[in-house]
């Protein structure tokens, strides 16, 4: 038996799949129904159909496997046997594993046989949620249910890092409808057409009468003071990375107002990423782990401070990208000290060492690094003060909002 963690999205899909929401269907689609679906809007058999729903799989999974579904938590969700592979994808029948379902309001996550259940033979106006429910909308909502004379169930299409906020909001808006409430793990489709479309058929499966569409909400970032933000340099061993990062750090302590998370290279190689070596693979781990702990921190509106060489472009493109994904902002500041620059200062004398061949795999010498082409700041610190370069990189923060 094969393990497999679907990402957040393909196990969302699992759950729809699994609560009968989105019947007809309860499997993933095969390649017949994927390319009928893109194409006509229908399953390979005729019935409508928005959306390739779709399960990726690593390419050596054979069909008649049977593959264990998990959530990144390592419970397992269902067994999928594998009677259909193509090309990284697979579908077969679902096993659903009984389980409880967990995670914040649970309880709330029905499945469309216990509303119905719960709603008996009412008509029914549900309401589909992407984001807060405004007065007008309220009044609105309320206005068609009176002349319906229809119940309201509201479905809060809960996903990702905003989910229980929508369920608040939902609980908020059916105290004052009288209304029922379903969170629904439906992840918002790209094409907003496909999106409505399947909203509009999970609400009849829940028992809808008819369909009412929320708004779409107003993604407002909040201003750049109250972002999160990772400050992440890059750059060759002894190029005066971390002594720029500390001087920026210690100005920002000066200065209050933002909490600062230091991650300089060595340091997190004392305890974070100890043992690691300075293989490829063992680098990239190092910066995924820094990227990891940085995102967490900018999360919650913090900013964090990193310092390691990072060599790989593709790397440092992942951990932008982690950032990013969590709402907050990304500055990658290149330390661009030539590498004779470096050499000649050699503060840890480890250019000596490398270049004497008694450190393998040294950047710059017997290993590679990858010029950024995407930094927001370059700095070569050639003849420059310590000031002026912590300066260039604080008066970026200030130009950009961050600090005020
Ligand atoms: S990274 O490549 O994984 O980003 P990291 O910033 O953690 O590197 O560690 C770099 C520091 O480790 C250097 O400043 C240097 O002091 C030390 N070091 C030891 N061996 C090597 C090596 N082979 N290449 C680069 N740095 C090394």
């Amino acid at each position: 038996m094969t393990d497999w963690t679907p990402d957040a999205r393909e196990l969302a899909d699992l759950e729809l799949l699994l609560s009968g929401a989105y019947a007809p269907l309860t499997e993933f689609l095969g390649a017949a129904d994927v390319e009928a679906v893109i194409e006509r809007g229908r399953l390979a058999d005729g019935t409508p159909w928005p959306d390739p729903i779709t399960l990726a799989l690593p390419e050596d999974v054979p069909v008649g496997a049977r593959v264990t579904l998990r959530d990144p938590e390592g419970a397992s969700v269902a067994v999928l046997t594998v009677t259909e592979r193509f090309g990284h994808h697979a579908a077969g029948p679902l096993e659903a594993l009984d389980r409880p379902i967990f995670g914040p309001f649970a309880r709330l996550r029905r499945t469309p046989a216990e509303v119905r259940k719960e709603v008996g033979d009412r008509d029914v106006l549900a309401v589909t949620m992407r984001g807060p429910l405004d007065a007008a909308t309220l009044d609105d909502v309320a206005a068609t249910a009176e002349e319906l004379e229809a119940g309201v169930l509201l479905l809060p299409l809960a996903f990702g890092e905003d989910g229980p906020a929508l369920v608040r909001a939902a609980l908020k808006a059916a105290s004052t409808l009288g209304a029922v409430v379903t969170a629904v793990p439906l992840a918002p489709r790209e094409d907003p057409e496909i999106d409505l479309e399947l909203r509009e058929h999970l609400a009849l499966n829940y028992g809808a009468t008819e369909h009412y569409a929320g708004p779409a909400p107003l993604k407002i970032p909040g201003p750049p003071h109250r972002r999160g933000l990772v400050v992440f340099f890059t750059g060759l061993s002894g190029s005066g990375k971390s002594t720029i990062a500390r001087g920026v750090r210690d100005a920002l302590l000066e200065h209050g107002g933002r909490t600062v998370t230091y991650l300089d290279g060595d340091v997190v190689r004392t305890l974070l990423s100890k043992g690691l070596t300075f293989s490829r693979d063992d680098r990239d781990l190092n910066i995924r782990r820094i990227g990891f702990v940085a995102s967490e921190v900018a999360r919650h509106g913090g900013l964090a401070i990193c310092a390691p060489i990072a060599p790989y472009a593709a790397t440092r493109d992942e951990v932008r990208e982690m950032v990013e994904s969590v709402g907050a902002d990304f500055v990658l500041a290149h330390v661009a000290t030539p590498l004779e620059e470096c050499e000649r200062r050699d503060r840890k004398g480890l250019y000596a060492k490398a270049r004497a061949g008694l450190i393998p795999e040294f950047t710059g010498i017997s290993d590679p690094y990858e010029e950024p082409d995407d930094a927001d700041l370059v700095i070569d610190t050639t003849g420059v003060s310590v000031e002026r370069a912590v300066a260039t990189v604080y008066n970026h923060l200030i130009s950009g909002g961050w600090i005020r």
